[in-house]
């Protein structure tokens, strides 16, 4: 849907040239807006927003977003932060700075200009939890020292700071928690589970379990997450959040691998590794609040959601020739 001139925003995305960024870049340019994307490329690439180079409302910046920004915008989305821990434990102390640092900057961007600020924070602040689902009020249980830490305890921390902004500056901050998202343009080897298994499947490898692949994740299709992230943008100024963007059913990791073996027809076969450290054993959004405050409930079923995601990376392994 096209807007009038007059409700044209210009907004800034971090991270716009990620997997989810450069969905969120799409939508907004199809709502016709001005889109800035600020990417560092560390693991988003030019090749996720290509097809936007020739929108004239599209501008694509190489920024490191631990560094200051000046530009003009009505909105911000910060979603820079590498999300998969193959790429946040790569570099941790990076991965900190880009959360506190990048939030700093971001907010400190958001102060200047009077714009309105939303980040993209995780269902990982809960850490291994001792209820389920997990609601919002649930304060988390994670480990400071441990590897994932540098990606949890930053994100706690970006969530701090969006806060004691709000209460100390009065910013117009949202703060979404984002439960595992899959679709077009993950990282085809970054070890997430659902591009994982997909990847494995297609090259006929077998297919990665860890444990004895009984915990639970959820997992909600790219589109219904980018709806809830611009509805909560456009929520009344009164509504920070934190509020859980995720699929609340519920798959073991065995039925999912079953259901990628599926779609892609493969034979590959199931293999069994120790469970990496502090790896969670079930992780499940209570969307009561987003369904209440956003009107938002994911509407995209696993099976269709995986067809498509099947689909990219098929035709990605053709263009090169695999
Ligand atoms: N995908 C999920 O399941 C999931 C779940 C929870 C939260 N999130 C959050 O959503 C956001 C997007 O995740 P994604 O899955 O699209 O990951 P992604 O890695 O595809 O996207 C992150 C983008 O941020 C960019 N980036 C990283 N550090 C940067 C920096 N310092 N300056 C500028 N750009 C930088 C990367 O190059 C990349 O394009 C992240 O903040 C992530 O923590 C994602």
């Amino acid at each position: 849907m096209k807007r009038g001139c007059n409700s044209r925003k210009r907004i800034l995305v971090t991270g716009g040239a990620g997997f989810i960024g450069s969905h969120l870049c799409e939508r907004l340019l199809a709502e016709g807006h001005d889109i800035l994307c600020a990417d560092n490329f560390y693991t988003g690439t030019r090749d996720n927003v290509v097809h936007l180079l020739g929108n004239p409302h599209f501008e694509l910046l190489r920024h490191d977003i631990t560094f200051p920004l000046y530009v003009e915008v009505d909105e911000i989305y910060n979603l820079a932060c590498p999300a998969s821990p193959v790429h946040y434990q790569n570099d941790p102390v990076q991965t900190t700075k880009t959360s506190v640092h990048g939030s700093i900057n971001m907010l400190g961007l958001a102060k200047r200009v009077g714009a309105k600020i939303l980040l993209a924070s995780t269902s990982e602040v809960y850490g291994d939890p001792e209820v389920h689902p997990q609601k919002e009020d649930y304060w988390g249980r994670v480990n400071p020292i441990g590897p994932r830490a540098c990606y949890d305890e930053g994100k706690r921390c970006a969530e701090t700071l969006f806060f004691d902004y709000h209460r100390q500056m009065g910013l117009r901050i949202k703060v979404a928690r984002i439960f595992n998202t899959y679709g077009p343009r993950m990282h085809p080897n970054d070890g997430r589970v659902v591009s994982n298994f997909i990847m494995q499947a297609l090259g006929g490898e077998p297919i990665t379990i860890y444990g004895d692949g009984q915990q639970t994740r959820s997992f909600c299709y790219v589109d219904d997450l980018v709806e809830g992230l611009v509805r909560l943008m456009n929520s009344d100024d009164s509504f920070t959040g934190p509020v859980n963007l995720g699929n609340p059913v519920e798959f073991t990791m065995l039925d999912l691998a079953q259901s990628i073996l599926r779609h892609v027809g493969s034979g590959s076969e199931l293999a069994f590794h120790p469970l990496p450290q502090d790896d969670p054993r079930q992780r499940c959004p209570d969307i009561t609040l987003a369904g209440q405050v956003l009107g938002w409930r994911p509407v995209t079923g696993l099976d269709d959601g995986l067809a498509r995601t099947v689909d990219y990376f098929r035709t990605r392994l053709c263009e090169q020739g695999i």
